[in-house]
């Protein structure tokens, strides 16, 4: 028998952890026969309830659940870890300015990242969930030195799954008939969700749509603006699908992508598309072997290259910023 994942989640006493952790030991994030052991780490006042998160674990009785850690120290969390999801992070709050929430969250992400690279497993693979995703992401790598850079991944797989929820629902197709939808650069509102090489059922999406105004109007805003509209809702932020996309992104880096289609993913630039290089930016990603690599050679039309751009500039502007704050 298989020996079990390590599997550290940070933030484990949150909203997405509750989501989350229960279907990861249902076998949701690496499938159906890979056992997982959860590492839990939480800041030391959330500790109770990220063990009462544990004892609920535990009732649910999952056969590949081969236990729970839970922690208050990264050193120890990410000790052995061969998964890693930062979900944790310091909110945004009002009246809170950048270079604060900036350093709040590099204080969190640089001791993280230097725990990965202290004491993590060879195939470490890490995603950041926690905001602002991607430079969260920068900041992990830059303290882990020794780990590749390619491990350290942010989450832009929810826009990306909101984006195939969107044009399926104007469309009728369904989700499986969608493929090559992009999302480009930051995780926030000036993402660029991109249907320029989408295909839907082998025809271009931009052809069956045949509506060029719905899409720079009613399309990409409502991708770029979800995480709002879910806010305004239902009171809180997302937190299932967060769960869920964070899943699906694992799930396709150990498994793959299908033939002939792509992924979207915050992954670190070879400089392709114009994007400077190491930064952490969302790019058409396959995977195969467990790799993932940016899809070579696309054509980028004016309209795309304007908002990829204007994406890119503010992921510079906070590189710039955590390097000012001495935080890289
Ligand atoms: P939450 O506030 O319910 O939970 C966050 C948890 O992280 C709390 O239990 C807190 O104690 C813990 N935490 C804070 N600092 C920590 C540290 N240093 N180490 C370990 N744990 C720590 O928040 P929620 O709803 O679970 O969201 C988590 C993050 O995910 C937020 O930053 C949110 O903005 C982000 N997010 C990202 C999405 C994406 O698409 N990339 C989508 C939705 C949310």
């Amino acid at each position: 028998t298989q020996q079990p994942v390590n599997v550290t989640v940070t933030g484990a006493a949150g909203q997405i952890g509750y989501a989350l952790l229960f279907r990861i030991a249902a076998g949701h994030l690496l499938g159906p026969d890979v056992p997982v052991r959860l590492r839990l780490l939480e800041v030391p006042q959330a500790v109770k309830a990220a063990q009462g998160v544990a004892l609920e674990l535990d009732d649910s009785a999952f056969p590949l659940l081969a236990g729970i850690d839970i922690h208050d120290d990264a050193t120890a969390a990410f000790d052995g870890a061969n998964v890693a999801l930062l979900v944790g992070a310091r909110p945004r709050t009002a009246g809170m300015e950048r270079g604060d929430l900036l350093s709040a969250n590099g204080g969190i992400f640089g001791p993280q990242g230097a725990a990965i690279n202290a004491g993590a497993a060879d195939d470490i693979r890490v995603l950041v969930v926690g905001n602002p995703a991607n430079t969260n992401a920068y900041i992990a790598a830059a303290a882990a030195p020794d780990v590749p850079k390619d491990r350290f991944t942010a989450m832009t797989r929810l826009d990306h799954n909101r984006a195939l929820a969107q044009l399926s629902a104007r469309t009728g197709a369904p989700v499986t008939e969608i493929e090559r939808v992009t999302i480009w650069g930051n995780h926030s509102a000036t993402q660029y969700p991109d249907l320029s090489h989408a295909t839907i059922g082998g025809r271009p999406a931009l052809e069956v749509v045949g509506d060029d105004a719905w899409v720079r109007d009613t399309f990409i805003p409502t991708v770029a603006k979800r995480g709002a509209a879910i806010i305004e809702a239902r009171g809180a932020s997302s937190a299932a699908s967060a769960a869920n996309a964070a899943l699906d992104h694992v799930h396709t880096w150990v498994n793959g992508t299908p033939d002939g289609d792509w992924t979207s993913a915050g992954v670190v630039s070879d400089g392709s598309y114009g994007v400077p290089e190491g930064l952490i930016s969302s790019f058409p990603v396959t995977v195969s072997g467990g790799v993932l690599t940016i899809v070579p050679g696309l054509e980028i039309d004016e309209f795309s290259r304007g908002r990829i751009d204007a994406s890119v500039a503010e992921l510079v502007e906070e590189r710039d910023a955590v390097r000012a704050l001495g935080l890289v």
